[in-house]
């Protein structure tokens, strides 16, 4: 596989790099430490095209490529994960998933101002009972004319305070359960549809995470994503290309980490030398380095064979198993070559390892990951 990325692809490396070190770099550590929403951050981003990157330009999207997409994720993430979080739930979760199972009325109404970056998404699957097991919605939509009325909860939803729509899945037929499901688009403001407080969270503090609660929430038939009882699919088929989104993030923290720990190991001294100069610290870094390599090109393997329409699931999912493994362990020897520094905000290192950890749960576990890849190689391979 070739990785001479094209200019195209090059220039948007260079401006999220750009980007992220003159506008999120500055105000990363205030944000995590109070948990503020990056709102401005998210509204620059849309203006620069990043939050609709791989929808068309028909409908409002920069029509750029999933490579180019990864390349910007990860420059993003090296600098703050949970501006990437969101950046990253708009584009692989919402607007490429709209653009590919919206109605036109879909696409003209919300996904081209999502692309423009002019609203916030969000994607609603997980409840209180069903995370991992997410064929066991609870939430249900039950139809009464031209209208599906909503009721049920959704837990642990990204965007979950700031979005202005919301792509929710609920079983509108408990009878024929992943086959009952049906995917809507709820806007915020509708009655009956609220949202919770902010979860105090470990890691990726300044994006918000919070409960939804739909009480005889009416939402128009025309707001169904697809077809009715297709909504599972529907959440499946956008979390394989979310899976290479937070791969992407995954490998960004990875690299954050490896890159501060080595500009921190040859400037610090200690023994007469910077530290650099000591073998244990070099097999560090070169470790580092090494898994920090792999995870990358995975991620960039699964995002190329989607720009070449080729099945991508499995690599996905390993890119997203791999690199989730590799952001922990980077962040976790970042803070030791770093000893006492690493272990205080000023550093950066600490909140790499608290921002990692979450790459390793959401959007499908690292043990989901492992089921759907041994699932793959079975239809692979038998
Ligand atoms: N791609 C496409 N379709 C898939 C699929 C995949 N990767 N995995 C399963 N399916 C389909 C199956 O083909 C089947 O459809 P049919 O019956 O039509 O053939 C259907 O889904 C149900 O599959 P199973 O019968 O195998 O059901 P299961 O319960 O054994 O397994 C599961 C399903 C794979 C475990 C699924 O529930 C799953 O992926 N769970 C994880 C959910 C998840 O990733 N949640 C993340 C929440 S979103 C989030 O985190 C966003 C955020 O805010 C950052």
């Amino acid at each position: 596989m070739n990785f001479d990325f094209n200019e195209e692809q090059l220039m948007i490396q260079q401006t999220a790099r750009d980007f992220a070190q003159a506008e999120i770099l500055p105000t990363v550590i205030e944000r995590d430490k109070e948990a503020k929403f990056p709102t401005e951050i998210i509204k620059k981003l849309g203006e620069l095209g990043f939050m609709g990157m791989m929808v068309s330009p028909k409908y409002d999207g920069t029509g750029m490529d999933t490579v180019s997409y990864v390349l910007a994720m990860i420059e993003i993430a090296k600098v703050d994960a949970a501006v990437a979080v969101i950046m990253s739930v708009n584009n692989s979760l919402v607007t490429t998933g709209l653009e590919k199972w919206g109605s036109d009325y879909i696409k003209e109404t919300y996904l081209k101002p999502l692309a423009r970056g002019e609203k916030l998404g969000a994607f609603a699957l997980s409840e209180p009972e069903a995370g991992s097991d997410a064929t066991h919605q609870q939430t249900s939509a039950t139809q009464e004319g031209d209208y599906w009325v909503l009721n049920g909860i959704k837990n642990w939803i990204t965007n979950g305070q700031s979005a202005d729509y919301y792509l929710v899945m609920a079983q509108s037929d408990k009878e024929k359960r992943h086959k009952g499901i049906t995917a809507f688009i709820v806007e915020k403001g509708t009655e009956g549809f609220e949202h919770g407080v902010k979860e105090d969270k470990l890691g990726i503090r300044s994006s918000d995470t919070c409960t939804l609660t739909f009480t005889n929430c009416k939402v128009p038939e025309k707001n169904i994503i697809g077809e009715v009882g297709k909504g599972f699919n529907f959440a499946m088929d956008t979390l394989n290309g979310g899976r290479y989104g937070i791969a992407a993030q995954a490998v960004g923290i990875a690299a954050g980490a490896f890159e501060t720990a080595f500009k921190y190991a040859n400037e610090r001294k200690a023994f007469g030398t910077e530290i650099f100069n000591h073998q244990a610290i070099q097999f560090k870094l070169s470790e580092m380095a090494t898994d920090l390599e792999a995870a990358k090109l995975l991620t960039l393997q699964a995002a190329a064979l989607r720009d070449a329409k080729k099945p991508y699931i499995k690599e996905a999912s390993m890119a997203k198993l791999f690199a989730s493994k590799i952001a922990v362990q980077n962040s976790l020897e970042a803070i030791q070559i770093h000893g006492g520094y690493g272990y205080v905000r000023e550093y950066h290192v600490e909140r790499f390892l608290r921002d990692s950890k979450i790459t390793e749960i959401y959007e499908g576990t690292s043990e989901i990951q492992k089921l759907v890849i041994a699932r793959e190689l079975q239809k692979e391979l038998l």
